[in-house]
């Protein structure tokens, strides 16, 4: 089966890391094409996946736009919408990772009749999206993709909601290959001197800095809890929020939580990071639609604590595999994390079981099975390219 990913960012996001796996098993046919350079072209290319860069030109549709600005921006897409149509004649189908890749993506299966294939990684709720662009995902959705793959039942619920046909969303959560995140000992110490912990209860961040990924969250509620408890915050500002940089930064300073509290910036070495960490948590303040970083800390076997809202209720058996608190709220952040450094046998329990129920439930090679067994249901078996 030749596929033609489409994908609109440079950056090194979620939907990027996923879609990579996804890609994986197609590399000796497919083409990744994207709509920015940058490092996830490197990662595909360090991973032999075929990649090229597809316009250099800057598209300014937000997930805020309203309707003008949204129309206007498809026009100045006409160039790149023509270079997939054309690219599309060779490939059994065209698969769509992001909202802006579904707007290319639609108007060249349309001209090219190559079937479309949707992965929708996002809540289409008001938390995320304005009104004009849950329309126009849902209508191109309902109107020209075969087949929507959403990552958990919760993004499926929101696409439903707002109008999305049910009879073409499935879900598939994403994939892990467990063997990548196995850790050791080794690797916590050396982390732990590296960053100058000695004996303190390190709790861990990983997301990019954005305001609703909730950072300031973790924050607060370390002010609560007592000065043994740290905190090391990795991930960058992906997508221009420096405004938030500066208000964390301020926070640590009005809170005196300068010894407290590290920033370690975007990181290669996540698996090796998490080792060190007595507790991960994941705090956005608005609905996570999924939420790989939970998974990877279950298989990383480091205890959780995550943000009860979209998918990750779907992710954390709440006592079982993992924490849960209302979104939010930092008093009760503040007293699972007590409640994790005063127990470390339930929390060792805990990610214990996190770790064998991650395995049984993500494991990539059965996802990639899910996926491709979709794929086939939408395809003619005959007209499939090779
Ligand atoms: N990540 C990373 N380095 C960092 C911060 C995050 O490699 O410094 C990875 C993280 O391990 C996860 C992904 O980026 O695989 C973020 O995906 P997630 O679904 O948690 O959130 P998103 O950013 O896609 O909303
Ligand atoms: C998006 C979502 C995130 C999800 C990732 C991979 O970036 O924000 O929750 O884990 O896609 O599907």
């Amino acid at each position: 089966m030749k596929i033609l990913f489409l994908d609109q960012s440079g950056k090194l996001g979620g939907a990027e890391i996923s879609l990579t796996d996804v890609a994986k098993p197609y590399r000796d046919h497919c083409l990744v094409g994207l709509f920015a350079d940058g490092a996830f072209k490197d990662l595909l290319e360090q991973q032999q996946i075929p990649v090229q860069v597809l316009t250099t030109e800057q598209i300014n549709v937000r997930k805020e736009s309203g309707i003008i600005q949204s129309l206007s921006s498809v026009g100045s897409l006409a160039p790149l919408i023509a270079k997939v149509a054309k690219l599309a004649r060779d490939y059994d189908l065209i698969y769509a990772n992001t909202q802006k890749a579904l707007v290319v993506g639609a108007i060249a299966s349309f001209l090219s009749r190559c079937p479309l294939v949707y992965h929708l990684r996002d809540i289409l709720s008001p938390d995320h999206f304005s009104r004009t662009n849950r329309q126009i995902i849902v209508t191109l959705a309902n109107n020209f993709a075969s087949l929507v793959i959403a990552n958990s039942q919760a993004t499926r619920t929101a696409f439903v909601e707002a109008g999305g046909r049910h009879e073409i969303a499935e879900v598939v959560y994403n994939g892990f290959d467990p063997k990548l995140y196995q850790n050791n000992d080794f690797n916590r110490q050396q982390v732990r001197q590296e960053l100058g912990i000695n004996g303190q209860f390190l709790v861990g961040h990983f997301s990019r800095l954005s305001p609703w990924k909730g950072q300031h969250i973790l924050l607060e509620a370390l002010a609560l809890c007592p000065d043994e408890v740290t905190a090391v915050f990795v991930g960058d500002a992906l997508f221009g929020e420096q405004d938030y940089v500066q208000q964390l930064h301020q926070k640590v300073a009005e809170l005196k939580l300068e010894e407290r509290v590290r920033f370690l910036g975007f990181r290669g070495d996540i698996v090796r990071l998490m080792a060190a960490c007595d507790l991960i948590a994941h705090t956005s303040t608005a609905p996570e639609p999924f939420g790989r970083v939970i998974v990877e800390a279950m298989l990383c076997r480091c205890p959780v604590v995550a943000a009860a809202a979209g998918g990750v209720v779907e992710l954390v058996d709440i006592g079982k595999t993992g924490w849960l608190l209302s979104p939010g709220d930092s008093q009760q952040l503040a007293q699972i994390i007590t409640t994790c450094r005063n127990q470390p046998q339930q929390a060792a329990m805990i990610a214990d079981q996190a770790e064998i129920q991650a395995i049984q439930r993500f494991e990539l090679t059965a996802i990639n099975q899910q996926i491709s067994q979709l794929l086939h249901r939408i395809l003619e078996p005959s007209k499939i390219k090779r």
